[in-house]
């Protein structure tokens, strides 16, 4: 299979169906749902490939960036996933950590321009950065990014636990105009409040996923190309 990062015009024509993983916060687990997503999309014969517009991190933390999570996820090289100009070992929000480093981040029209992903890709993943109204540029938010990428689903991360219906309902109505899902990450059917708030949310109409597998469904049942065979 070819590499979707590997060619240089890796990011242009749109084919591919765009999926936006969105959060309701940071660390609510977008690159964990985002790379465990990939695989399984793999798994099933599709060609994934994975964008992080930007990205900002503690360099004092251990463990792999995003990218490298998400590369490590599609077989991309961590650069064709987050720019290494775009990436900011900075805590805090990317405009911000930029600014702190005199460096430029991409304004959301650039971000835009550049999360497109090869003909040859059948699904690409675009990581948000800290919950949907954190600041992604220096002149938006995710949501703005989100508009302006007209994503084929855009994926909220959840939690199931408590304040987990008032997150999600926060993140979701701002998306009602958007084909979207929810995932209610690290969701255990044992825990009595996962379970009631996964359906007090269904009850009110959203699509929720409390797996990785019931997530990959709904990423192809919301247009992901049947894998390519007999050309
Ligand atoms: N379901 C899970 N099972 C085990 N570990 C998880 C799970 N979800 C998230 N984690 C771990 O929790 C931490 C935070 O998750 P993750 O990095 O995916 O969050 P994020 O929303 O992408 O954060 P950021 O806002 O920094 O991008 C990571 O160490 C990740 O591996
Ligand atoms: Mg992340």
């Amino acid at each position: 299979m070819p590499d979707p990062a590997a060619a240089p015009e890796g990011r242009h024509p749109v084919s591919a169906s765009v999926v936006f993983v969105a959060g309701t916060g940071t660390e609510v687990g977008k690159t964990w749902a985002a790379a465990g997503l990939a695989r399984l999309l793999k798994d099933s014969g599709l060609a994934v490939a994975a964008c992080k517009p930007v990205q900002s991190y503690d360099p004092d933390t251990d463990g792999p960036t995003d990218a490298e999570a998400l590369a490590a996820a599609t077989g991309q090289d961590p650069d064709a996933v987050c720019p290494p100009m775009c990436s900011y070992p900075v805590p805090l929000a990317p405009p911000m950590a930029a600014g702190k480093l005199g460096k430029v981040c991409p304004t959301l029209d650039e971000m835009a321009a550049d999360c497109r992903f090869a003909a040859t890709v059948d699904v690409g993943l675009v990581e948000g950065v800290g919950g949907l109204y954190s600041p992604i540029a220096p002149d938006g938010h995710n949501l703005d990014l989100i508009e302006r990428l007209d994503p084929d689903l855009v994926v909220v991360v959840a939690s199931a636990d408590l304040g987990g219906i008032h997150d999600t309902m926060a993140c979701t109505l701002p998306l009602s105009g958007f084909p979207r899902a929810v995932f209610c990450n690290r969701f255990d059917p044992r825990t009595e409040i996962h379970g009631l708030n996964v359906r007090w949310l269904r009850d009110t109409g959203l699509e929720v996923a409390t797996s990785l597998a019931e997530l990959t469904e709904i990423v192809c049942a919301h247009g992901a190309r049947p894998p390519r065979g007999d050309g």
